[in-house]
């Protein structure tokens, strides 16, 4: 803390003192928290419907919650958004004409919950909550995520949405599949947070690349790919076409480059480069990184231009360009 700002700290508790109020009411308190977060909480999430989920996981954060519990929260709002096509039970189906969606999620103990390949269910992010705290696993799949969902209280629906099965429709006239991890046809939210404290958390959900083999299962619900958390360090998120990510274990990565010392840009940067090396197209599909360190410093970096992100910091949430390796795309 600086020391103007103990040094203001410090005044007010001695004028609070003096003045002998006798107890802190309702509204303080709030704004005490708001302060807290405006003292070193960082909410940071992959494109620009990561703005509602930010608004959502401050919300939590200000209300005292767990950094989990804002994460989750947070990547909730943009599953039950019945726009987004990319995320939750209206995103784009597979090639058998199934939504299939992938979620995880870390908290600020290095405890994790994954599902992948769960149909029907609004909340797979829930999911995999309940996987980290009930069950002595970290990832549940398929038949098997869908039977505990269900006996825990989650309700199936499924069906396309009306835009999802146009586009369906649209898609199987050519039933041509070439995955690019662009906005328009892939848009993970993966959101990272930091809470007052310094406890860092994070959560992961994706219905996963538009009209994908069945059975397909994208990065963002394994733990070290699309999502890693250590409180220790920081914590990085990826989206993007998602074998790109497993393959260099992006976000794992990441945190440990962050844990040599390296700025969570030049983390992000690293990570792209490595994908550059490994990947013969790397030219032709889209992945972006974030990360955030313990000293608050935020790095973001994608293949091509484009990528966006939302910050929620000291009061404000914006939207914000990454920069990246190709700058006008494929050069
Ligand atoms: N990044 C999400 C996916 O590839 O499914």
């Amino acid at each position: 803390m600086s020391s103007r700002r103990k040094f203001i700290r410090n005044v007010s508790l001695t004028a609070a003192s003096a003045a002998l109020i006798p107890s802190i009411t309702k509204a303080d308190k709030k704004r005490r928290v708001e302060q807290l977060l405006a003292e070193g909480g960082i909410v940071l999430s992959t494109w620009k419907h990561g703005l509602n989920a930010n608004v959502k996981a401050v919300e939590i954060l200000n209300n005292g919650g767990r950094p989990v519990d804002a994460a989750q929260q947070g990547v909730m709002v943009v599953e039950s958004d019945p726009t987004n096509t990319s995320v939750g039970l209206a995103g784009y189906p597979d090639r058998d004409g199934h939504v299939t969606l992938d979620a995880c999620l870390m908290d600020e103990f290095g405890n994790a919950g994954s599902v992948t390949f769960l149909e029907g269910i609004e909340h797979p992010v829930s999911v995999a909550r309940l996987v980290m705290d009930k069950t002595p696993h970290v990832m549940l799949s398929g038949e098997g995520a869908l039977q505990f969902a269900l006996l825990n209280g989650f309700t199936q629906r499924k069906g396309l949405s009306p835009q999802a099965k146009q586009a369906y429709a649209e898609w199987l006239k050519t039933s041509s599949y070439k995955p690019t991890g662009e906005a328009k046809d892939h848009d993970t939210i993966g959101l990272i947070l930091r809470d007052s404290r310094g406890n860092f958390s994070g959560a992961c959900t994706t219905s996963g690349l538009a009209f994908k083999m069945h059975g397909r299962v994208g990065d963002s619900p394994i733990i070290g790919a699309g999502l890693f958390v250590d409180s220790e360090v920081g914590t990085a998120t990826a989206t993007g076409v998602g074998e790109a990510v497993i393959k260099i274990c992006g976000s794992h990565l990441i945190v440990e480059l962050m844990r040599l010392g390296i700025s969570p840009q030049r983390a992000c940067e690293e990570a792209v480069k490595r994908i550059s090396i490994k990947q013969k197209n790397y030219k032709d599909i889209q992945v972006g990184f974030l990360a955030l360190n313990k000293a608050g410093e935020v790095g973001a970096f994608s293949i091509q231009p484009g990528f966006q992100y939302a910050l929620a910091k000291e009061g404000k949430n914006d939207l914000m360009d990454a920069a990246s390796l190709l700058t006008v795309g494929k050069n």
